[in-house]
């Protein structure tokens, strides 16, 4: 649903409608052909756009041409590249929307929840695990999960389908994205299984997609700029985590 409307506004936009977003969305409802195609594989948020047009130059970010010039913008942050401007911020907003308890929590920034995501898969992986471990999602999952899951060739794990039919007695990972993308349904973990690990991918987990009744309180949870300010090209992503999580973490020398 929340890639339906992503996808099908830009599709059939029309120069000429200067109404409210509201009867805008009905416009372009009606517009749709009966066998009108929409493509679920990927939501580009270029709905935002109008609204940050009009915020004109209200919320411009201006980056000092002379900052981030050392690897390191905070030496005694669990992730050093991280703009302490930028943690205060989303800080400030989880505390505001209050819809995840991420006080006390790391955050680490990426290049868009989706690199994240192969990161966490592989902090949660042992080094020494002797077969991959699987990596689930209840169907119906976001559809690049299973590449996204495979494409870097890990030998610490590998996707192994619906979390609904996974009945492997080994460690395994789940992947649970609430609200869901395709189907916005919230969702929680379905394995529930001795030796399992979760991701949540809460990209959508704001105000705009859906009441915010809870507050989310997972060992990692995957957030993202694309879905809560539309700014998908930023590519920034984060992902909280505990203090224990620190399989893997090594300080990098370059
Ligand atoms: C459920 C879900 N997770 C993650 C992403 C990827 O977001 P990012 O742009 O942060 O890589 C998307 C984008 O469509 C998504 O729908």
């Amino acid at each position: 649903m929340l890639s339906t409307i992503e996808q099908s506004v830009p599709d059939v936009q029309t120069p000429s409608s200067n109404s409210t977003s509201e009867s805008k969305i009905e416009n372009y409802t009606s517009k749709l052909s009966a066998d009108h195609t929409v493509n679920l594989d990927f939501g580009d948020p270029t709905l935002y756009e109008e609204y940050w047009k009009k915020m004109e130059n209200k919320c411009d970010t201006m980056i000092p041409s002379s900052s981030s010039v050392s690897y390191f913008s905070d030496t005694k942050n669990f992730c050093w590249f991280l703009e302490p401007e930028l943690e205060t911020q989303i800080r400030k907003l989880h505390s505001v929307v209050g819809n995840a308890a991420i006080k006390g929590r790391h955050i680490v920034v990426g290049v868009g929840s989706s690199q994240l995501l192969s990161a966490a898969l592989y902090a949660l992986c042992p080094q020494d695990t002797p077969e991959p471990i699987s990596v689930v999602s209840a169907v119906p999952y976001y559809s690049p999960y299973p590449a996204l899951v495979d494409h870097l060739q890990s030998r610490l794990y590998k996707w192994a389908g619906d979390a609904n039919t996974f009945n492997g007695e080994k460690p395994y990972i789940e992947i649970v994205c609430s609200p869901n993308n395709p189907d916005g349904l919230i969702k929680q973990a379905v394995v529930n299984k001795n030796g399992g690990k979760e991701i949540h991918d809460l990209a959508y987990y704001w105000p705009q997609y859906t009441a915010i009744t809870a507050l989310a309180d997972h060992d990692l949870m995957l957030f993202t700029a694309s879905k809560l300010t539309g700014h998908a090209g930023s590519r920034i992503g984060y992902v909280t985590n505990h203090s224990n999580s620190h399989h893997h973490h090594h300080h990098h020398h370059h």
